[in-house]
């Protein structure tokens, strides 16, 4: 199920977002925290550094995995996932190698997608994992399609997803991705889901219908038990 919380402007989105994450690692100090990249969630992970520095929370103990990346980048190209989350969240709060799980953008393959889920399984699963909403109605690199890959799996971007604005800073075009799967974004014991920004409005809608369907690969959060969706009114 998705309980929706509207939110006057991204601001507040963020700010009650923030407050969410602080209270799960205030809660559960070796939680394992799945994080989209993108315009939507960075302010959150800009409140969230901030908060944990102010109230001195503890996040030594706390792992964080990488939801998606673009394939085919050098790992510092800024157009990575890799690249916002060391900048945004991982530097900022002084994570340690061993306490981040990720894709390698260079390294893709199926190799590195087994690495990955199999890694997340010896933490344990995820606690909780913060998502946005493409304005295809992707989630992760989830595209919408006929149908869809339920595991972790290297995917074919779409043409919506090809022009996203952090692939403005690619050196490259950029065709693939690779993404943890609808299946290990169900098994997640919580979701945040955010939603904010210019050109959202189609894939919202689509959303709040309260139908599965493998065009809108957002959908399937109908199919989790504990989703929360923080949203600024459009
Ligand atoms: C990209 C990212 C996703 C993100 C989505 C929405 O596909 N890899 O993790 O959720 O875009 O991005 P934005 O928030 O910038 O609209």
């Amino acid at each position: 199920m998705i309980s929706f919380q509207e939110y006057p402007d991204y601001e507040s989105v963020s700010e009650a977002a923030s407050e969410q994450l602080l209270a799960l690692v205030q809660r559960k100090p070796d939680a394992v925290i799945c994080v989209a990249t993108g315009a939507t969630p960075l302010l959150t992970y800009q409140r969230f550094v901030d908060k944990v520095k102010s109230e001195k929370a503890d996040v030594s103990r706390v792992t964080f995995v990488k939801l998606d990346e673009w394939v085919g980048l050098a790992p510092d190209n800024p157009a990575t996932c890799e690249a916002f989350l060391q900048l945004h969240l991982l530097k900022p709060l002084g994570i340690e190698p061993e306490r981040y799980i990720a894709f390698t953008p260079d390294k893709a393959d199926h190799e590195e997608s087994a690495r990955v889920v199999r890694e997340i399984a010896e933490c344990g699963g995820l606690d909780l994992c913060v998502l946005g909403i493409g304005k295809n109605g992707h989630l992760g690199l989830n595209e919408p399609d006929e149908w869809l890959e339920p595991a972790c799996h290297i995917t074919s971007l779409d043409e919506r997803t090809r022009l996203h604005d952090m692939l403005k800073q690619a050196d490259r075009p950029v065709e693939q991705g690779i993404t943890l799967g609808l299946k290990d974004i169900l098994a997640a014991k919580e979701v945040l889901l955010l939603v904010a920004g210019e050109g959202k409005q189609q894939a919202f809608s689509a959303l709040r219908e309260r139908k599965v369907s493998t065009k809108v690969p957002a959908s399937f959060l109908w199919l989790h038990p504990k989703t929360s969706c923080l949203y600024c009114s459009m």
